[in-house]
């Protein structure tokens, strides 16, 4: 499917659910629980609580809840007959919905998908990789901020870094391979750790992104946070340029296993290589990640279901807004809710 500017459009980004079990403090805000659509009770976060932690985001009259199994299925279905190619799921985190491996099995057996992949914070993975891998998702990215445990838990509000290690362990040996590590930036909470995390691609074929803080949901308002990507660069000067994949610039240390990406939706438009289209979990196609726009396809089906997708792919704009002095995204929503 070409949009209009001629962009070969070949990969859905479906967000199975918006509840996580984290609550990472540029991700889901700080509300008070009462302010929360959901009643969930932000003050005193547990690692077993779930919800959407959408405070920063107006409130919506979706009606129905999450898509259903068989809902993501016929979308997505419809989805390979235009063309998409790849499928990523995300959440929330994904992992909290019962039936994730059914998803990832049954999504992966339609005819035209080529590439299954998942986003998780890997709280949840020791117990999943081997279904995951089992269900036909080829590797995972994991979002992961800090390599200290206190610090974990002071940005997830309620995580534990020892259950992510294990779970990446749990991923590499079931072959989800190669592994992907999202870090955020922050500055003041992780710029002094870049050194270690691209130590990381030294010793293992690990990918790790540095992904700069997007002004969009919990993360508006945070400006002093932001740190710009090329202060990995600064840090890190023998990261030698690899070439471009998708929308991340790829660099390696000279002896390095792995590769390290930069992905700098702020610093840098990379929207003209954009090729995704994303699905929330209440069945709304967005065409572009900073755009309000949305377009309700739940309950259509058939034609009127293509036809849906396909006006979707249209409306993508040439660009996102230009973030710099002090503009914000226009989404909407916040990150769990779209799966970033
Ligand atoms: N800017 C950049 N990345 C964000 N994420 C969540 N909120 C933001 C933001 N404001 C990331 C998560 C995860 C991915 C799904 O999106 O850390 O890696
Ligand atoms: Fe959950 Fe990911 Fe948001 Fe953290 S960044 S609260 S893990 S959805």
């Amino acid at each position: 499917m070409k949009d209009k500017f001629a962009r070969e459009i070949s990969y859905l980004r479906i967000s199975i659910t918006e509840k996580c079990n984290l609550r990472c403090t540029y991700c889901v805000g700080d509300a008070p629980a009462a302010a929360q659509a959901d009643g969930g009770d932000s003050a005193a976060p547990a690692p077993a609580q779930v919800d959407g932690g959408d405070s920063a985001a107006p409130a919506r009259s979706d009606g129905g809840g999450e898509l259903t199994l068989a809902e993501i299925v016929e979308i997505t279905e419809a989805a390979a007959e235009l063309g998409v190619r790849k499928v990523r799921i995300t959440g929330g985190e994904p992992l909290v919905r019962p039936d994730v491996a059914e998803i990832c099995e049954r999504l992966h057996a339609i005819p035209g998908i080529e590439e299954l992949t998942l986003t998780t914070n890997g709280i949840f993975l020791k117990d999943y990789a081997g279904k995951l891998k089992a269900a036909g998702v080829s590797r995972l990215n994991i979002s992961l901020d800090t390599l200290k445990e206190e610090k974990y838990r002071q940005i997830t509000r309620c995580g534990s870094l020892k259950d992510v290690l294990e779970g990446m362990k749990a991923a590499r040996d079931a072959g989800l391979l190669p592994l992907k590590i999202n870090v955020v930036l922050l500055k003041g909470f992780n710029d002094d750790e870049i050194v270690s995390f691209v130590e990381l691609t030294r010793r293992e074929p690990v990918e790790v992104r540095f992904i700069e803080l997007m002004p969009i949901g919990a993360g508006i308002g945070r400006a002093e946070q932001y740190l710009p990507g090329e202060e990995v660069l600064r840090k890190v000067p023998e990261l030698t340029r690899q070439g471009v994949s998708g929308v991340a610039c790829l660099y390696r240390l000279a002896d390095g296993l792995g590769q390290v990406g930069l992905i700098r939706p702020v610093s840098s438009h990379f929207c003209a290589a954009c090729n995704r289209i994303r699905l929330t979990s209440d069945g709304h196609l967005r065409p572009c990640l900073h755009s309000p726009e949305e377009i309700d396809i739940r309950y259509l089906h058939g034609e009127a279901l293509r036809e849906a997708i396909r006006e979707a792919v249209l409306s993508k704009p040439m660009e996102h807004v230009d973030f710099t002095g002090g503009k914000v995204s226009k989404a909407a929503r916040n990150m769990n809710q779209i799966g970033g």
